[in-house]
């Protein structure tokens, strides 16, 4: 049986009269489920991951966490979240581990050795005090007291802003590790190259509307690809435009190149019948087919 840990329906936000910052968002994500959810600036991905922590309060609209009501239960719902918001309120006099010991406590004791491991692998320097880390430091901060209790729900709200790449690696391999626990994460971002890897689902949102909510896989499949295959010799061009799925096939010299559609299996079994040097493909740009909702021509 699927768990549902997320759970919206006609999720609605207006901040005054003019500003309908979500609109009728609904939306489910299931337990072990990595969904990165995705929009432009202003698309209303903070105002939906504000609400999900009862931090805000909808215009109209249901959320349940857990099965659990988000405001009667919200004691206990936040209590198995863990929470990093889009803007950080550090500013004390504090060190990290002062910090974070303190929020572990407040959050019922959180052990110190976690704290100091998640800190090492985020090569964060737990000394010094808070206000004067930079923005990537203090990130790591907001990443650590939200992993250090170990909850089952995570809602991180663009995790990897300020990391630097190597960071980056280290915080998808920590979701990664979430994710095979069986824990459940909810992820915002503004790249889909960000979660390509690790996101099972990608939801996107332009202007407060929900406009797609796709598969990776499937969006992976259905990706186009550019492909080049070297042969010892010409291949006719003819053969191989025949293949479905397969397009703008060109052949210079013993070189065939081609876009494929979907799975390069035909293709390859095709080639298969010459004698093939090298193959080359170059990653599915799925970015491209994603921007296309970013745009103003679609969605609205
Ligand atoms: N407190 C507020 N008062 C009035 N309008 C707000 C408030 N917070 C957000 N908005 C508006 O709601 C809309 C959605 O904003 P939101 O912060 O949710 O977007 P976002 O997807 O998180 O954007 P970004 O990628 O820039 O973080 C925007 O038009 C924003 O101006
Ligand atoms: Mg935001």
């Amino acid at each position: 049986m699927t768990e549902t840990m997320i759970e919206t329906r006609g999720l609605t936000k207006r901040y005054g009269r003019r500003t309908l910052a979500l609109d009728g968002l609904t939306l489910d994500v299931t337990k072990g489920e990595v969904l990165g959810f995705l929009g432009p600036n202003g698309a209303g991905k903070t105002t939906t991951i504000r609400l999900l922590l009862d931090l805000i309060r909808p215009t109209s609209g249901e959320i349940r966490l857990f099965g659990l009501d988000s405001r009667r239960d919200g004691l206990e719902t936040r209590r198995r979240i863990g929470y990093l918001p889009g803007e950080l309120p550090f500013e004390g006099r504090q060190n990290g581990w002062e910090l974070l010991t303190f929020l572990g406590n407040l959050r019922g004791g959180v052990g110190h050795r976690h704290i100091r491991a998640l800190a090492e692998r985020l090569d964060l320097d737990l000394d010094q005090p808070i206000r004067t880390l930079s923005k990537g430091n203090k990130q790591k901060v907001g990443l650590v007291q939200a992993f250090m209790h170990e909850p089952e729900l995570l809602v991180l709200d663009e995790p990897s802003s300020g990391l630097d790449p190597l960071l980056q690696r280290e915080f998808l391999q920590l979701v990664r590790e979430i994710r095979k626990e069986g824990r459940t994460v909810f992820m915002s971002s503004h790249i889909l190259a960000e979660v390509e890897d690790i996101a099972d689902r990608v939801a996107i949102l332009r202007e407060g509307r929900l406009v797609a909510i796709e598969d990776m896989r499937d969006l992976k499949q259905r990706a186009v690809r550019q492909m080049e295959i070297l042969f010892d010799a010409p291949v006719p061009a003819e053969t191989f435009g025949m293949i479905p799925g397969v397009r703008d096939v060109k052949v210079d010299g013993n070189t065939l190149s081609c876009t494929v559609e979907g799975p390069a299996d035909a293709l390859i079994k095709a080639a298969a019948r010459f004698t093939v040097i090298s193959v080359l493909s170059r990653a599915p740009d799925l970015e491209d087919a994603f921007l296309e909702y970013y745009s103003d021509e679609r969605g609205g």
